[in-house]
């Protein structure tokens, strides 16, 4: 690619393939597995609505202000601040990332292995002709043998970290090119399925009609933590993809398709959750094994089922893949490129720590709980927090438009961008923040 820096870090063969790396990175178990359960456990409908603004309002611009971040620099994250920022400490934001990075991928990995064991039972005709009672028991079961669990956890990180060294980004971008469409065709299939259920009636109820008793200050945090871990951003995946987009491509439509196309998937995953999970008779406020206890009952309903769920975990699988290799492409960029330690080396300590630390989540369901809310609700949205005010306040405007009007032609929102980027966002996470963890409430 030639107007690519031209060091060791591999570029990507087309315009397309950022975008696909980009929302490869983007979906994954957060659209699938985190956010029918977030809904579920925060009262439905409005929190999707909640969600839906945050995505627009604030997980956009957020977005558009790391890639641009990342383009500009050309670096990972933390090279990124340490290349524009005129203060040091602004170092610490990538720091914040990195750290993010370690925790997500933690529990990621144990999820994604959680996954795995029900690609084997499928394959194994393990969850057919089976009543929802034994479906839920099936995941129960599993879950109380812990060593399954570790050894899936340990395999997924082991693909991880194969992929990782294999030089990524070619791969990637072939495979979401072709899997990510075919990820969207099961999920329809499924939607269709679970319209029809009886009682699915009231599963779109839950989903669409927003019930505003349900919020409070928590939900709302939760919602805004969603987007960002469902958008990946707020700790430097979407910087250092960005680091790698041609000058000649607008930042903005990517920011744009990567999301619609990462709310797509989350939306459709909820069509097909909530009807079944009203239609078999469960509850929507459920731990996360949600997506485990209830799917399998649809694909049991189905013509073809068996076929069907096989082919939807192992591609669930990849997308975790492709949304773990980003993750673990943060630390290993930092670690190569800042810190001077080789790739591979990088790459095998990382991935044994973090192994280390998947096993004390599969054994701690508080560590594993701990490490997704401290992710998800508290760094992600710090970051992002960081990340607009450094582009809204440090960043000099004319650069800024520069750059994402660089040899892209006009970036039409442009001003609306800048306002929300100095006004909105930082004032909305802030709040958001502040009061969903209580901080307000002992001020005032
Ligand atoms: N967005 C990914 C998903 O939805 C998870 C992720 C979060 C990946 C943050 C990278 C960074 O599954």
């Amino acid at each position: 690619m030639a107007n690519i820096d031209s060091s060791s870090r591999d570029g990507f063969t087309s315009k397309f393939g950022v975008i696909a790396a980009a929302a490869g990175s983007a979906i994954g178990l957060g659209n699938i597995w985190k956010f029918p359960y977030e809904v579920g456990n925060n009262g439905g409908g409005a929190f999707l609505l909640i969600y839906l603004f945050f995505i627009v309002a604030i997980g956009i611009p957020v977005m558009l202000s790391e890639l641009m971040i990342g383009r500009k620099a050309q670096k990972n994250v933390f090279g990124a601040f340490k290349l524009l920022a005129p203060h040091k400490a602004w170092r610490l934001v990538g720091v914040m990332g990195v750290f993010a990075a370690f925790l997500i991928l933690s529990f990621y990995a144990v999820v994604a292995g959680w996954t795995l064991e029900y690609v084997y039972l499928a394959v194994t005709n393990g969850l057919a002709n089976k009543t929802p009672e034994e479906i839920n028991n099936i995941f129960d079961v599993f879950m109380s043998g812990k060593l399954i669990p570790v050894l899936w956890t340990l395999l997924f990180m082991l693909l991880t970290a194969l992929v990782v060294l294999g030089g990524i980004k070619n791969g990637i971008e072939k495979y979401t090119k072709v899997l990510m469409p075919l990820l969207l065709v099961i999920i329809i299939v499924l939607d269709i399925k679970a319209l029809t259920l009886e009682g699915a009636g009231e599963g779109l109820a839950f989903l669409f009609n927003p019930d505003f008793a349900k919020i409070t200050p928590q939900v709302i945090l939760s919602a805004l933590g969603q987007a960002f871990f469902s958008l990946s951003i707020g700790m430097g995946v979407i910087a250092t993809y960005g680091s790698y987009i041609p000058k000649s491509q607008r930042l903005g439509n990517t920011a744009i398709s990567v999301s619609f196309a990462d709310t797509l998937i989350a939306l459709l995953a909820g069509i097909a959750i909530f009807p079944a999970v009203f239609a078999f008779g469960m509850e929507p406020a459920q731990d996360e094994g949600l997506v485990f206890r209830v799917l399998p009952n649809i694909f049991n309903q189905m013509a073809g089922g068996s076929l069907f769920q096989v082919l939807f975990f192992l591609l669930l699988c990849i997308a975790a893949l492709t949304s773990s290799i980003s993750l673990l492409e943060v630390i290993v960029a930092y670690m190569s490129e800042e810190l001077k330690i080789k790739r591979r080396t990088a790459t095998w300590a990382t991935t044994g720590f973090i192994s280390g630390l998947g096993v004390l989540c599969v054994l701690f369901s508080s560590v594993f709980g701990a490490f997704v809310f401290i992710s998800s609700n508290v760094l992600l949205p710090l970051g992002g927090l960081f990340i607009v005010i450094f582009v809204g306040y440090v960043l000099k405007q004319a650069e800024v438009k520069q750059e994402l009007e660089a040899h892209g032609g006009r970036f039409n929102l442009f001003k609306v961008f800048i306002f929300i980027v100095r006004y909105i966002a930082p004032i909305a996470i802030g709040v958001v923040f502040l009061k969903g963890i209580g901080v307000i409430d002992l001020i005032l």
